[in-house]
């Protein structure tokens, strides 16, 4: 009988998951990982020892060379390890690789060079993990991606980003494995890719005269030009840099809409009348292309340029967000409709898309769009991504067209990331690390065969407030970083198992000059009353080993000198608390707590309304926990949001209270839906049955956006009950974002004295 290697006796697999002490901090991680016997000795002579022909290897070896060289020597005459790299056709996936690290050997293996360059990958992830020891444990890894497509999209035309820093985000996503770029190079507000043929493109569109201020709508005008493009020759650059690391650039050229820039300089693309403008503030613009044979000829031209720029399989022609009503209006485009039976504009942009397609096809190529090119019947060999949430996915996939999955809620990483009200201006919504790596990219629905047209998975990072690098990075770390292994494990180990790896490797991200988001070790606080409600104790958790936790009283700033909280604290008065995560030696993250203590803190709740699962971190009752909603952001994980639905509550005091005042606290951020409630009712009871109305309030229209308190003053003697409604308003006014649409209402601390 041939005896079973040594090497893997110690494995205890479970489900590819190694239930064992020790932790390889590969990330994405591996999709089988055996522990072996024994140590790879790196401060020893190594012979690398290459059978592949393939130049496409030679950059992979020149990197493992490179790193080994601060471990050891490479020299051959005096050997005592090999590192062996060779194709082995039984690995089936052309991205799979197996990597055997034993006593004196190193055997990698791979389908392809792409195979051998992740092996490399891990392996030098493995070396630094113990470059201290500079023994590696031995270990067999047998690994291959989920998905076949692995993406990042970066909006350089909101805000443009030098070229080295889409080599530096090149870099980082080959370490994670992942295997496409896509840049979205055209938009309302600048046009960013040189094209010979059409010079005002850039010397135009690639400019624009100002820039909002802060949150959409916005606090004025920078009225400061602003833009910048890239060259062919940088782009090509690019193109082959990315090449050697196995990433595949996917342009952006956004047609029908949002083509502003392309329009301010060629009028002529445009039916529409108005003022042609680079766009100077954020949304969807009415001015688009207008389907005549003047823009399909200048389309066509614009793409020549681009394919022979980027070798991508796939093209990205957006087909997002593209308003009809100019179409409705041209008499040209209606006479066009007429000729050609084409039966409402949205079939007019199928029209467009299909031309559009043709083209791109005789080229050797295929198209890929956002999910609205379903709308009017999709081109036949078109591409989807699904980002308005997965139906578009799931409706494409059930057609036999490919899908890639980049579904808003958990692919869109210009939402914010933190509770930290420091957390830097964001578009909306809410996505912390946790939920980008609980994303399960396979939807429900699909028969085996369906789900085999969801190639992969992207995440998005929009511009509109990533003002400059530091910030796009913060951004997109540490959350690609999950993302990744959302794309590439097939059963990921977990989210406390990813922490463990990740947090050694912020480390590496800092040495990297990488500035990620610390959101990791944000401090979540939990009140509770006590059995006497004469008080709280307030809990703070989430904060991941080995940041403790330290926190002041009485509004004192917190230091890294600042008491360590190791028990959970008792409040029985009003307060302001401070409570912070110290790592490293700095204070990465605090929260502040205004902390009040009043009638309905302690009154016992009867009914109340169940929050939208988005918005419930602080529970049912976080409206009368005690602890006041951030000023500045309705997602601090305090706030309770309602989509279209009423907040309604009773509550239940310990005796007959006489009141005098209810303050509620509601907010408004319009540009993310989130609306003043329509009307607010006070009504009082003694039974809990029969309830009087005390007041009624209503028409905020005129309230700025943020946090808004409610002071209603409520003149009764004697109350046992209260109950209080909120309405939502149904539907969103015209003109704003989301109108027509329910509105969301946010409601945190009711406060009843
Ligand atoms: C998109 O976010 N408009 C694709």
């Amino acid at each position: 009988m041939k005896k079973k290697p040594l090497l893997f006796c110690l494995a205890i697999l479970i489900n590819g998951l190694v239930l064992n002490a020790q932790v390889f901090n590969i990330l994405p991680y591996p999709n089988k990982l055996e522990i072996g016997k024994g140590y790879f000795d790196l401060n020893t002579t190594i012979q690398i020892v290459n059978t592949i022909k393939d130049p496409m290897v030679t950059p992979t070896i020149g990197i493992l060379k490179e790193h080994l060289k601060s471990f050891t020597q490479l020299n051959p005459k005096k050997v005592n390890a090999s590192f062996e790299i060779s194709i082995d056709p039984a690995i089936t996936n052309n991205e799979g690789y197996t990597l055997q690290v034993a006593p004196n050997k190193i055997v990698l293996k791979g389908n392809s060079p792409i195979g051998i360059f992740y092996g490399v990958q891990t392996f030098l992830q493995l070396t630094e993990q113990f470059k201290k020891s500079k023994n590696i444990p031995a270990v067999y890894i047998q690994d291959a991606p989920a998905l076949s497509y692995r993406g990042l999209m970066l909006d350089v035309s909101r805000h443009f980003f030098p070229i080295d820093f889409v080599k530096k985000l090149v870099d980082i996503m080959a370490v994670q494995k992942m295997n496409n770029l896509h840049i979205h190079l055209t938009d309302d507000q600048g046009w960013r890719i040189e094209i010979k043929k059409y010079p005002k493109l850039t010397e135009v569109g690639g400019y624009r005269n100002g820039t909002i201020i802060g949150k959409f709508p916005g606090e004025g005008n920078t009225n400061q030009r602003y833009g910048g493009f890239y060259t062919q020759a940088e782009l090509k650059d690019l193109v082959s840099y990315a090449a050697t690391k196995f990433i595949n650039i996917v342009p952006e050229i956004e047609m029908p809409g949002h083509a502003s820039a392309a329009i301010a300089a060629y009028p002529a693309l445009s039916t529409f009348e108005s003022e042609k403008k680079v766009q100077e503030t954020w949304g969807v613009f009415e001015d688009v292309f207008s389907p005549t044979e003047y823009t399909f000829n200048f389309l066509q031209d614009v793409l020549d340029e681009v394919l022979a720029i980027f070798p991508s399989p796939v093209i990205h022609i957006g087909g997002d967000e593209c308003p009809k009503e100019a179409w409705k209006r041209s008499a040209f485009c209606q006479d066009l409709m007429k000729q050609k039976g084409i039966k409402d504009e949205h079939a007019l942009q199928s029209y467009f898309i299909q031309r559009i397609e043709k083209y791109i096809n005789s080229k050797g190529r295929q198209i890929i769009g956002w999910d609205e090119i379903l709308e009017g019947g999709l081109a036949p060999n078109a591409k989807v991504m699904s980002w308005r949430g997965e139906a578009g996915g799931i409706e494409a996939a059930k057609q036999h067209h490919d899908v890639i999955m980049t579904p808003i809620d958990y692919c869109y990483f210009n939402f914010y990331q933190s509770t930290n009200p420091k957390d830097s201006i964001a578009w909306g919504g809410f996505l912390p690390l946790s939920k980008v790596y609980n994303y399960n990219p396979m939807p429900k629905g699909l028969n085996e065969l369906d789900a085999t047209y969801i190639k992969g998975i992207q995440a998005n990072l929009w511009t509109e407030y990533v003002t400059n690098v530091k910030l796009a990075e913060y951004m997109l770390f540490p959350r690609s970083i999950a993302f990744a292994e959302v794309a590439w494990t097939k059963q990921k180990p977990g989210f406390d198992h990813f922490v463990k790896r990740l947090v050694p490797y912020l480390s590496q991200l800092k040495a990297n000059d990488i500035h990620y988001s610390t959101q990791l070790f944000d401090i979540k606080i939990k009140s509770k009353l006590n059995e006497q409600k004469t008080g709280f104790t307030l809990q703070a958790t989430g904060v991941a080993s080995p940041a403790e936790l330290i926190y002041e009283m009485s509004g004192k700033p917190l230091t890294i000198q600042s008491p360590k909280l190791v028990a959970p604290l008792t409040v029985s008065t009003s307060a302001n608390i401070s409570i912070g995560a110290l790592f490293e030696n700095t204070v990465v993250n605090e929260v502040h707590a205004e902390f009040t203590m009043n009638k309905a803190t302690t009154a016992t709740v009867i009914n109340t309304t169940t929050p939208d699962p988005a918005y419930n971190q602080s529970g049912a009752q976080g409206w009368c926990n005690g602890i006041i909603g951030s000023t500045n952001r309705f997602n601090d994980g305090e706030w309770l949001g309602f989509n279209g639905k009423p907040f309604e509550t009773i509550m239940q005091f310990n005796k007959t209270e006489s009141l005098q005042n209810v303050a509620l606290h509601f907010f408004q951020s319009k540009g993310s839906w989130v609306y003043l409630p329509k009307t607010v009712e006070i009504l009082s009871s003694m039974d809990g049955v029969n309830f009087t109305l005390v007041a009624k309030q209503a028409n905020f229209e005129k309230a700025k956006d943020g946090k808004f308190t409610l002071n209603i003053a409520t003149p009764v003697a004697q109350a046992k009950y209260l109950k209080i409604i909120a309405q939502c308003l149904d539907k969103i006014p015209a003109g704003n974002a989301g109108a027509g649409s329910p509105a969301w209402l946010f409601i945190d601390e009711v406060m009843v004295n």
